[in-house]
């Protein structure tokens, strides 16, 4: 099919905060580095930050307080009912800090994708980037992954390192990884896009890739002192 006609990857974005990576996946698709429009930003909270993002790139909104509804199951059923009202063929987790139901998992399975601020399988869950650092890990980073039911699982598509620092903050570390989230996830969402991730077990494969076997060391080492 000629590229001119095949339609752009529809996404639909769930935030319920601030919305860096809302707005690093923007910014993507604005530069012509992300072949995917972004139809709807659905967020938990109605005052996150994320909003007023989609709304100054002219994206639609939904707020869906969780508040109004009874039980997890009705909130994620009105969830679902707006992405399938504005034809979202991937959802985007972007700091969307709750749990989906399996319900929510069926309804898009293999279609829904999160980051997280950590090498997972180390670190799920919250306050992550504390965690690794009381750990003392040399290494820390940032994994998007897709989503099953457990939290923060899901075959793993890319990931990023970055070194934690003798002198590093909670702050500092967030920040370097932070950094990386809004390197990798428009990447990730653009291999999706095109095609290029088929799922073997717990393993993603992506054709054509490059990859290296080049080795890194924190601290460095081989240094004349
Ligand atoms: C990001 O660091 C993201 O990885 C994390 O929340 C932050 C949202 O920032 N997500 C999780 O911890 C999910 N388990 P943002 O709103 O600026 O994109």
């Amino acid at each position: 099919m000629p590229a001119e006609i095949k339609s752009k990857l529809a996404i639909g974005v769930l935030a319920s905060g601030n919305g860096t990576n809302l707005q690093a996946i923007i910014d993507a698709i604005e530069a012509k580095r992300l072949d995917a429009v972004i139809r709807i930003v659905i967020s938990d909270k109605p005052g996150a930050y994320a909003l007023k993002r989609a709304v100054s790139h002219n994206i639609q909104i939904e707020a869906v307080d969780r508040k109004r509804f009874a039980s997890r199951d009705a909130f994620d059923a009105e969830i679902i009912r707006i992405l399938q009202k504005h034809g979202v063929k991937l959802v985007v987790l972007a700091g969307f800090m709750r749990l989906l139901t399996p319900a929510f998992i069926a309804a898009f399975r293999m279609r829904i994708i999160n980051i997280h601020p950590s090498l997972l399988p180390s670190f799920p869950g919250l306050d992550v980037q504390r965690k690794a650092l009381e750990s003392g890990t040399k290494f820390a980073g940032c994994t998007v992954h897709f989503v099953d039911e457990l939290l923060d699982s899901g075959p793993i598509i890319i990931q990023a390192i970055v070194p934690v620092l003798q002198d590093d903050t909670v702050e500092t570390l967030s920040k370097r990884i932070l950094a990386q989230e809004h390197r990798i996830y428009p990447e990730a969402i653009e291999l999706f896009a095109q095609d290029r991730i088929s799922v073997n077990g717990r393993r993603v494969l992506i054709r054509n890739v490059v990859e290296s076997e080049g080795a890194m060391t924190n601290p460095l080492v081989g240094i004349p002192d």
